[in-house]
């Protein structure tokens, strides 16, 4: 059994129970001081393979990634009561494809990654919210909506290609729920179960 075309049938029928955490992720990350650290995010897309997210070059979380590539993305969806838990090879998503969603992204958006690249720094304290408004609306003043706005390199995305997921599923009636852990060795899935 391939657990990401499980996982995609799965994540569909999260998003038709209209789960609010049908969009977002949980990335668990290291840093150089060996402290973990978790946050959500939203999970941009799964492909046959590989699971992807955007994060600013700027964050915290980007420093972790070039310390660490041994991440994990935790996705639960209370809608269907099941976790998923995926490990795998980091690899970073090309310009041509980042340019390709910076196109789609809401102008606010935009906007605040070029507060990262032009003023400051993603989770790096400021002074007061007013400097921060002041900030955005100097960055909307040069660049209008409607314009086109230039890509800026600190937009990076990650891709994470899973070896590893393992996959929780309640069991209400007997309250021994279900819990699979899938290996990919030599392109194969293997499948295991696992002790609740
Ligand atoms: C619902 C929700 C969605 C979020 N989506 C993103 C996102 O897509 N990208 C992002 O950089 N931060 C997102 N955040 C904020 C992150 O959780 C986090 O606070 C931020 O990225 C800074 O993380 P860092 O300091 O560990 O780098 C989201 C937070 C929530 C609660």
């Amino acid at each position: 059994m391939n657990p990401i075309a499980v996982f995609k049938q799965t994540w569909l029928e999260a998003k038709e129970l209209k789960d609010a955490s049908a969009s977002y992720c949980t990335l668990a990350t290291i840093s150089s001081s060996h402290q973990a650290s978790v946050r959500t995010l939203v999970l941009r897309e799964v492909n046959d393979d590989s699971f992807s997210l955007f994060v600013n070059e700027t964050s915290p979380k980007w420093q972790d990634l070039t310390n660490s590539k041994k991440i994990e993305i935790l996705v639960f969806w209370p809608s269907l009561m099941q976790q998923y838990r995926i490990r795998g090879n980091v690899s970073e998503l090309s310009r041509s494809v980042m340019e390709a969603h910076w196109r789609k992204k809401p102008y606010g958006a935009k906007i605040i990654d070029h507060f990262y690249a032009q003023k400051q720094p993603q989770s790096s304290v400021i002074g007061s919210r007013e400097l921060l408004l002041q900030g955005i609306d100097e960055l909307k003043q040069k660049y209008p909506s409607g314009e086109e706005i230039p890509y800026p390199n600190n937009a990076r995305g990650i891709s994470l290609q899973a070896t590893y997921i393992e996959h929780w599923k309640n069991s209400p009636a007997d309250r021994i729920h279900k819990r699979h852990e899938y290996r990919l060795t030599e392109g194969n899935w293997k499948e295991f179960i696992l002790v609740p």
